[in-house]
């Protein structure tokens, strides 16, 4: 009988910086050995992702490639994750769709950086059969992946307040589980309240703003996102349906339920935030095996993008005294 040949998985992961260094890191615990090519054209991003690779826990015997250019030979990858900046995502996909063949991909968030980038990277991944999410891992996170069945019918009133944290890197996670729990896509964005001054991101070369940012949503949904420019008030996420609410202490893993069916009493419970370098490994794991993905459909996260995105160009436009015809956040 002749043995039955398995091709191994192919992956590959594009920028190997601060996040794609821990997207790489979680491939050590997927079990089933992998061809892994990493990306990236600094030397520096790719050392520590190779540092970070061997300290990482996992006992995988996986085939390692670091270069710093995917070259001009096609290939074929079952999986590709897109973590560069948001400035260099688009070109980075349209490079890649020039040579090789991709089933699936992950994208990072902020998405793009240009209106026009959404729709033609949507063309192209229809055009090469690739299927797409977006990283918007509070999905995939089990507290909040649960919490439609806890929360019964909306709308909701969704409240995150901190200090110092990214708001607008940040936000597009919240609006996207809001999009989530409640099934509507469709909102407005309220810019009103935000600080007229934007700063520089952690991320040199991106702008960040603080203050207050609503979004009103057409099930009657309303979230509200504050972030302090200064002092250390704890990150706090707060939930509040007409059945069921709940309190996120995010940094402690810990949330605090109350519901109508429990007469409103307050219960402690354990809200796990896994890491990027725990998650990748499941995602990844159900891709390969089964084509699915809990995260957010590249289109769906198109729209929530662009809808905050372009809401924040305006208010820079007319709080800035600079025009801007990019977004200039990741
Ligand atoms: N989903 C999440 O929860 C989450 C968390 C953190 C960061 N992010 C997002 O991930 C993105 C990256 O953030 P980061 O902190 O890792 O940034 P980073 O600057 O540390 O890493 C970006 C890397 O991309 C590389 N790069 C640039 N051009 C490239 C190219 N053409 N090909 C390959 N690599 C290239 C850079 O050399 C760098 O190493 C940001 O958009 C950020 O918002 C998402």
């Amino acid at each position: 009988m002749p043995s039955e040949i398995h091709r191994m998985n192919t992956l590959c992961i594009i920028g190997a910086g601060q996040l794609g260094s821990r997207h790489l890191q979680a491939l050590k615990m997927v079990l089933q050995p992998l061809h892994i090519t990493i990306v990236d054209p600094s030397e520096e991003s790719l050392k520590r992702a190779e540092e970070r690779y061997q300290l990482a826990t996992g006992s995988a015997h996986h085939q390692l490639r670091y270069v710093k250019t995917l070259g001009d030979t096609a290939q074929s990858f079952d999986l590709v994750i897109i973590a560069t900046t948001s400035n260099y995502r688009r070109e980075v996909v349209e490079k890649l769709f020039e040579t090789c063949s991709v089933k699936s991909m992950i994208l990072e968030k902020i998405l793009f950086q240009r209106y026009e980038d959404y729709q033609k990277v949507e063309q192209l991944l229809e055009k090469n059969h690739c299927q797409a999410w977006v990283n918007c891992s509070m999905r995939a996170m089990t507290f909040y992946a649960e919490l439609p069945k806890k929360i019964q019918s909306g709308p909701l009133t969704y409240l995150v307040t901190g200090s110092q944290y990214g708001l607008i890197t940040n936000i597009i996670h919240y609006i996207d589980h809001i999009a989530y729990l409640t099934g509507c896509y469709d909102y407005e964005v309220i810019t009103g309240a935000l600080d007229p001054t934007p700063i520089d991101s952690k991320r040199p070369g991106f702008l960040e703003l603080n203050g207050t940012l609503s979004v009103h949503f057409k099930d009657g949904s309303h979230g509200t996102f504050t972030c302090f420019p200064d002092g250390e008030i704890p990150f706090l996420v707060e939930i509040h349906a007409k059945e069921y609410r709940c309190i996120v202490r995010e940094n402690e893993r810990k949330a605090w339920e109350s519901s109508q069916k429990n007469n409103w009493q307050w219960q402690e419970v354990n809200a796990e935030i896994p890491f990027q370098s725990q998650m990748t490994a499941t995602l990844t794991e159900n891709i390969l095996k089964t084509g699915a993905c809990p995260l957010i459909p590249y289109k769906k996260a198109a729209q929530l993008h662009l809808t905050l995105l372009e809401a924040l160009r305006a208010f820079l436009n007319t709080s800035s005294g600079k025009k801007f015809d990019y977004y200039p956040f990741t």
